[in-house]
């Protein structure tokens, strides 16, 4: 397998001579924090969850170009748990950028983190690639959605930027993911969000969080692909609500000068789950 048509999940621990050019990419997801550091969902303290992740991160990855956080960060939207996680992810000592998904307060989220090396921008190139995140946000519910400002600042920014590998992230996943209950909250406007991007061959990746769960799919050239939560998962292929026994995770991408991406999904080792697997809802 060429490096052009490596899939997601293709591990890179070949010995392949990767470009000093390269973008080396962590993915952190659905932290779920709470303004009590002792927080728990399922049964399972999220704060104490993503410290293992990041350190897991810090520990065994090549040193990180970026790290991207896709959504759901504070699960009570407070500004206490938000500065919480921006305690967290100063470890990563990477330049970090958020993006709110159906938990999050997109305003609070920005008051809370501002002043701080963590940010939220729209877009940010680097090398050759173009990285954007969008806000699927939509108050009230659990389901996505993409507002004219983000869809036409999107059309800017993929028109601007041409000649920029690019990889789009956002909270909510916008094919269905073949789980019944988790596509009810699918991005609910994706045909207009495909309408701009399908004009856009330089377009590489669309990355969510949301799901809870490793997905890989493809789209005209672009990878889809969805991450674990770096606490509880969600049972894969599930018609209810599920929870699965997998560890926390996270993904790594390694991002190449030619445009390809080779990315694996991380679940911690050693890690004895305490959440409710019963549960039928949370
Ligand atoms: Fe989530």
């Amino acid at each position: 397998m060429t490096i052009a048509e490596c899939s997601a999940n293709s591990a890179n621990d070949d010995n392949r001579d990767l470009s000093s050019d390269s973008l080396n990419v962590l993915q952190l997801s659905d932290s779920h924090l709470f303004a009590d550091p002792e927080g728990q969902l399922l049964g399972m303290q999220t704060l104490a969850s993503l410290r293992r992740v990041i350190k897991d991160a810090n520990e065994t990855l090549p040193p990180i170009d970026l790290a991207l956080v896709t959504g759901d960060l504070v699960h009570d939207a407070s500004p206490a748990g938000y500065s919480l996680l921006k305690k967290e992810l100063l470890h990563l000592n990477t330049p970090t950028y958020c993006l709110p998904g159906n938990h999050d307060d997109p305003e609070i989220l920005k008051r809370s983190i501002s002043g701080s090396p963590i940010g939220t921008p729209f877009s940010i190139q680097k090398k050759s690639w173009s990285i954007i995140l969008l806000d699927s946000n939509l108050p009230g519910s659990t389901k996505g959605h993409l507002n004219d400002e983000q869809l036409s600042n999107l059309q800017q920014t993929l028109s601007h930027f041409p000649n920029h590998h690019t990889l789009i992230w956002l909270h909510h996943h916008t094919m269905p993911v073949k789980s019944k209950w988790l596509d009810t909250m699918i991005l609910k406007n994706a045909d207009d969000f495909f309408a701009i991007t399908d004009q856009h061959p330089q377009i590489k990746g669309i990355i969510c969080g949301h799901i809870h769960q490793a997905f890989e799919e493809k789209h005209k050239n672009a990878l889809l692909l969805g991450s674990p939560s770096t606490c509880f998962q969600f049972k894969p292929n599930s018609t209810d609500f599920g929870i699965d026994n997998k560890a926390p995770g996270y993904r790594q991408l390694t991002l190449l000068p030619n445009g390809a991406i080779i990315t694996k999904v991380v679940h911690l080792k050693h890690f004895s789950n305490s959440i409710d697997l019963s549960s039928s809802g949370y």
